[in-house]
């Protein structure tokens, strides 16, 4: 059975994951690749509704840190028995906006539940399954904020509930996802979102080219 290739897209708010998969999904189906798209949390009915709770619902305002966690696990588990596994098996290309070294970044790094306990969390959820490709957009917080910013003010929609964490929490988790790809080198490709967003593109481009 052939299998797949998994990439994942990770990093601070407002990095750019969002333009650079739609480009890459273009470039792939241009190419003849099966292209499955999906994103976290979310990417599954039930793990939509988790999503709303997570981002915007009022019913998740009063919510704590370890609940927050495990409901992005509940996510991602109903996400890889569902759609993940399934594509990758089916040959295809499967890229994900965020899967689980946002947990480790966000609660692990961000809320300081700690790295470790996070990725047993994450095990569990996923069966172990880890993507052939993680791109980190990174961004400094600073940046990151002022894009965000601009978004919202071009969609006329507001920060949601991680977007408006303090400073100190976003420098957490940027360091953080730094620290996890200086650890797993062959995994991570660290790109500087500074860059505009075609040089980003054929620098993610050629890299994937290269494993397909
Ligand atoms: N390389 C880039 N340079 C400048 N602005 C960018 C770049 N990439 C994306 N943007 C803009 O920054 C904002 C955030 O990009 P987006 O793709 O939504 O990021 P993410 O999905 O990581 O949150 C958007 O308004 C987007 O148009
Ligand atoms: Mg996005």
């Amino acid at each position: 059975m052939s299998k797949g290739l998994f990439i994942t897209f990770e990093g601070p708010e407002a990095g750019g994951k969002s333009t650079q998969i739609a480009l890459l999904k273009e470039f792939l189906e241009e190419n003849s690749k099966d292209v499955v798209m999906t994103r976290e949390p979310g990417g599954t009915a039930a793990g939509e509704v988790i999503r709303n709770l997570l981002q915007h619902d009022k019913a998740g305002e009063n919510m704590v840190g370890e609940a927050e966690t495990l409901l992005f696990e509940a996510s991602r588990s109903q996400l890889v028995a569902e759609v993940i596994r399934p594509a990758l098996s089916e040959g295809k290309v499967v890229i994900s906006d965020r899967f689980a070294d946002s947990t480790v970044a966000y609660q692990g790094y961000g809320r300081g539940f700690g790295v470790e306990a996070i990725g047993q969390l994450n095990d569990f959820a996923t069966g172990g399954l880890k993507p052939d490709i993680t791109f980190l957009l990174d961004i400094s917080v600073e940046d990151g904020f002022k894009r965000i910013d601009d978004r919202n003010a071009a969609n006329n929609t507001s920060k949601d509930r991680l977007e408006s964490e303090a400073v100190e929490f976003h420098e957490r988790l940027r360091d953080g996802f730094l620290e996890m790809a200086a650890n797993e080198p062959e995994r991570f490709v660290v790109i500087d979102a500074k860059g505009t967003i075609e040089e980003i593109y054929e620098e993610i481009r050629d890299c994937v080219n290269m494993r397909l």
